[in-house]
């Protein structure tokens, strides 16, 4: 069984949450509300009406969590800044008590021993900031850099790993062509604009931070799945040649001076018309490393009917496979072939920024005996291990998640946590994987 002490003594091992997934407190202390306060509000959206108001309610407990995570031996906390709690109006007044909140979390985990890493946009784009049309708006790349070049002024001397965006496709997949998360649009006129815009303020992004500070590791996150052809037919494998360069590497390429993957995807060209003179250059960055988020793998096979991509997925159900509370397939080869698959752009480094998995648990006598979940853990863990020994370089690895939070659109019925909440008492506890995760981190 695959153990911490197979890797090197310096590869970073922690856990991952985000802001509106994890700290509630959605109006408290001045903070503006975002895309998801507005669009969980909407019926229907939000599975059985679910909304973040308090969530895991880390605004106010994350003394506690921070100590349960030392108690945990977890030494890396990768979270996220709510832009609108900084600037509640995306832009322009600084809000004091919001970026006091900050301090004292940052503060609190280097006095443990915790390193903070921080994401600066895990999708809960300031509202005032949609009614300016978000990410369809190119102004976005000025008022981000805004927000970023504030962060790194204020927080850079204490925080020193920084992720610039979370999964760009997912949220200019879901939050402005398929219109099943915030802020809601649908269609390529709104999501076409919002990828170029992302990844401009993604590059931008990452020069700040850089000129602004020599003394900190700047990078981004990407999720990813290896995708597959359903069957061996020639159409089915274009198909998953499409599809895996919508979702693999439409945000990579261009930062790696590539450009974007037009000639699997023509509906892509039309991104021409947003591209303004000296974009090209824009769009490229040199970040110190990469983040890689991968839970699955997905089967796709060649559709008539699909616009765009002409593919569709086959679901894991349907392949009758092993799938956890997301529907996604257990499939951990897939976090082996992703990690080649990035290693082939030569950043400077990869850490696998997320990583987990849902099952439904059950607390049982103030336990929770989450086997699946530890078997997910070692064997994704064991297909890093192999990559790194074929020459990845790969650096690190965080759990998704540490605390169960709100899943999105899936609300609070998919639990991600190594520890576990009750939501209405607020109560904690820490499940097997979670006592598994701190003695695999005690070997070090
Ligand atoms: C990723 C998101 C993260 C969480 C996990 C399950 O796509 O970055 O916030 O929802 O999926």
């Amino acid at each position: 069984m695959v153990k911490s002490t197979d890797f090197d003594k310096d590869f970073v091992w922690g856990v991952a949450a985000s802001a509106f997934q994890t700290e509630g407190a959605v109006d408290t202390d001045g903070k503006g509300l975002s895309i998801w306060d507005e669009f969980s509000r909407k019926k229907g959206k939000i599975f059985k009406g679910h909304v973040a108001d308090i969530s895991s309610d880390f605004y106010n407990h994350y003394t506690r969590d921070i100590a349960l995570m030392k108690s945990m031996h977890i030494n890396h906390f990768r979270f996220s800044f709510s832009w609108s709690r900084i600037f509640p109006n995306g832009i322009g007044e600084v809000n004091a008590k919001g970026v006091a909140f900050y301090d004292r979390v940052i503060e609190l985990c280097l006095e443990l021993g915790i390193k903070p890493w921080v994401t600066l946009y895990h999708w809960d784009l300031p509202l005032a900031l949609q009614q300016k049309m978000g990410w369809v708006n190119r102004d976005i790349v000025d008022y981000f850099s805004e927000y970023v070049a504030f962060c790194i002024n204020h927080f850079g001397d204490r925080v020193k790993h920084w992720m610039i965006l979370n999964e760009p496709m997912v949220y200019t997949g879901a939050g402005y062509f398929l219109g099943i998360h915030a802020p809601g649009k649908k269609g390529v006129d709104n999501f076409i604009p919002a990828i170029h815009h992302s990844a401009l303020s993604q590059a931008a992004g990452i020069r700040i931070a850089q000129q602004l500070r020599t003394d900190l590791e700047v990078g981004t996150t990407f999720s990813c799945s290896a995708i597959h052809p359903y069957t061996y037919k020639e159409k089915d494998i274009k198909a998953a040649k499409r599809v895996d360069a919508l979702v693999n590497r439409l945000f990579v390429e261009p930062l790696n001076g590539l450009g974007y993957p037009t000639d699997e995807l023509p509906f892509l060209k039309r991104i021409e018309k947003y591209m303004h003179p000296g974009d090209d250059d824009a769009l490229f960055a040199e970040p110190d490393f990469i983040g890689i988020q991968n839970y699955t793998r997905e089967v796709v096979k060649h559709s008539y009917f699909t616009p765009y991509i002409n593919s569709s997925l086959v679901h894991a159900k349907k392949r009758v496979q092993d799938v956890t509370e997301m529907d996604w397939e257990i499939y951990p080869q897939s976090m082996h072939e992703m990690l080649h698959h990035f290693s082939k752009y030569n950043f400077k480094k990869i850490y696998v920024t997320e990583n987990g998995a849902a099952f439904p648990d059950i607390v049982d006598n103030g336990n929770v005996n989450d086997i699946k979940r530890i078997n997910y853990l070692q064997s994704n863990i064991a297909e890093i291990l192999k990559a790194k020994n074929e020459g990845v370089n790969v650096n690190g690895y965080f759990v998704w998640s540490f605390t169960d939070n709100f899943e999105w659109a899936e609300g609070y019925r998919p639990r991600f946590g190594l520890v576990h909440i009750d939501y209405e008492t607020q109560k904690r506890i820490i499940k097997a994987s979670g006592h598994w995760y701190s003695n695999f981190l005690s070997e070090i």
